[in-house]
């Protein structure tokens, strides 16, 4: 797919077909997560692909009621962790960068994703709970999650209006 067309057709996915995404597309989706730039280069990520079903469901019963069904029909949740020690100022803007990498990687490949935070500032619990809950270590910081399989074609997506560039742009 060429990449503006990628880029601008790119859209969250919330139904999933129950199929399974096989092991080399996923490793061409970790592939370009890597080629994320990073501080200083120092590439601090580690992805977790978590596919176990009870533990997907016990996932599914935290954090926002909305993301339940999304977490259980997804075929695996890809966890975005950043080392702190190799990023420690910088983990979030690291993480988040790899993740949007491969949303469009997934999109490319004809899969879907949804994105969902696991790093909140302000809610330093919720980090600490994915990492007892998928055996992170402490200095892997979970910043974000897509979750992702084969896109159901039934699904309705909501209509998006994008801003228009003159209210984007300003010019000094
Ligand atoms: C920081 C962030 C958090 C998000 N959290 C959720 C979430 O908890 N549940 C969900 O269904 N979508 C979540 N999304 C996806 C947004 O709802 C979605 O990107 C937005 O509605 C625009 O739609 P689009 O991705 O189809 O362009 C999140 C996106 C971002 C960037």
């Amino acid at each position: 797919m060429e990449t503006f067309e990628c880029i601008k057709s790119r859209r969250s996915k919330r139904k999933f077909l129950a199929k399974e995404v096989p092991d080399d597309l996923i490793g061409k989706i970790i592939e370009t997560g890597k080629c994320a730039p990073s501080s200083h280069d120092c590439q601090p990520w580690q992805f977790y692909i978590i596919r176990d079903k009870k533990l997907k469901g016990k996932f599914a019963e935290t954090g926002y009621e909305e993301n339940k069904p999304i977490v259980l029909s997804c075929d695996f949740i890809l966890l975005i962790c950043v080392d702190k020690d190799k990023s420690p100022s910088r983990f979030v803007e690291d993480g988040v960068i790899a993740a949007q990498n491969m949303a469009l990687a997934i999109h490319a490949l004809g899969l879907g994703s949804v994105y969902l935070s696991a790093y909140n500032p302000d809610d330093s619990l919720r980090a600490k709970e994915i990492q007892d809950l998928f055996s992170i270590p402490e200095n892997n910081m979970p910043i974000c999650m897509l979750l992702i399989g084969y896109p159901d074609p039934n699904e309705k997506l909501e209509n998006k209006i994008l801003r228009d560039n003159n209210d984007l742009i300003e010019y000094r």
